[in-house]
């Protein structure tokens, strides 16, 4: 049987910084405001005409240099993304293709908000595991600024742009294997985190996005408390299932939402301070992106290594949800 190996990570950040002081300038409120209720302090934001796309293929080119997996035994790209360069198609996964070169393979998006990255792994593993695919690039990709309502101060604070990438390959080594990933969804919270139009679901003649009113929206209190639930009941969950002590955790790296919420969970799983990774107060929410830019944050700092245990934690608009259990695997 073939087994999924996590082989490299990579990502891509752009170079213009949005302060807090810069948006308590656009809306009603404060750096003291935000650091306390977020800990955030700035996000990048993509300039004009740089695309989720452009962000992605540059995460990617940084994944596969380190991969040690020439460009062309890649077999499929998988993009999780909810700021798509175009609304229906085509899928970003396959602009990406195009930029990298890659003429034959399978590329498409997946929608699962800030979970996307964890559902894109779990994809890449069940694709490798049944034996149809053997090098996937996972890509999480957003331009969040692209759908942001800088008019309104309960969600404009939270969110970035960026992109992180990995790789995952087939070994045959059960040392080397992604454990296990959970994921799960509840369409009963949908309206909690959405963009209500634009869609299918309320068609608009005008093209003007604000009028259309295609920007994200949040209910933000009751997103908190149902993420920090959701988030701590799944890592006990795959943390039993699969008899590992959290302890044995090297780097637990949650979604970057809000450091309050971070915290929370971590306290709740009892993880030391050294184990958690944060990334939140430089790059703010990037959703589907903001867990692999946190895990090539630790990456480029030095500090993860070959064999070291990620456990994943995401939570996100959908209600969506996704933990995994993932030894870093380089090629050595
Ligand atoms: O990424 C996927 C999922 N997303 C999340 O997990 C995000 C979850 N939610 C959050 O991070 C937090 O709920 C927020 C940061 C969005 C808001 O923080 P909060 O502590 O939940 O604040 P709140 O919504 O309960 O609002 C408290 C007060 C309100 O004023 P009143 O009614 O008490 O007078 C808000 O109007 O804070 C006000 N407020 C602000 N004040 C200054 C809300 N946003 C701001 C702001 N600056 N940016």
């Amino acid at each position: 049987m073939a087994y999924a190996a996590f082989r490299s990570i990579g990502a891509y950040v752009p170079s213009k910084i949005l302060t807090n002081a810069e948006l308590a300038v656009m809306v009603d409120t404060s750096d003291e405001w935000i650091t306390k209720r977020t800990g955030i302090k700035e996000r990048r934001i993509s300039a004009k005409n740089e695309t989720t796309s452009d962000m992605g293929v540059k995460a990617a080119k940084k994944a596969i240099e380190r991969s040690g997996v020439d460009v062309g035994e890649i077999d499929m790209i998988i993009c999780a993304t909810i700021s798509p360069d175009y609304f229906c198609m085509p899928s970003t996964a396959t602009i990406i293709s195009n930029k990298l070169g890659l003429a034959n393979v399978t590329a498409f998006d997946i929608s699962a908000a800030c979970t996307g990255f964890v559902y894109i792994l779990s994809i890449a593993k069940a694709f490798i595991e049944s034996g149809m695919k053997k090098n996937i690039l996972i890509i999480g990709a957003e331009k969040l600024s692209a759908i942001t309502d800088y008019t309104d101060r309960g969600t404009c604070i939270l969110f970035g742009d960026g992109a992180g990438a990995a790789i995952i390959s087939a070994t045959d080594n059960k040392e080397e294997a992604i454990i296990d990933i959970h994921t799960g969804a509840d369409g009963t919270f949908a309206d909690l985190l959405m963009t209500p139009n634009g869609g299918s679901g309320s068609m608009h003649d005008s093209l003007d996005r604000e009028a259309a009113g295609c920007f994200m929206q949040m209910k933000g209190n009751e997103t908190f408390k149902v993420a920090v639930r959701t988030l701590t009941k799944d890592v006990i969950e795959i943390l039993q299932e699969n008899k590992i002590d959290s302890s044995d955790v090297k780097h637990f790296i949650p979604h970057q939402a809000n450091l309050r919420i971070i915290k929370a969970v971590g306290d709740a799983l009892k993880f030391k301070d050294d184990q958690v990774v944060l990334t939140v107060a430089k790059f703010g929410n990037t959703s589907g992106a903001s867990i692999p830019m946190a895990i090539n944050d630790i990456y480029e700092e030095g500090k993860l290594k070959y064999g070291e245990l990620m456990l994943l934690d995401a939570f996100g608009g959908g209600l969506t949800w996704g933990s995994a259990l993932v030894p870093f695997s380089p090629l050595k």
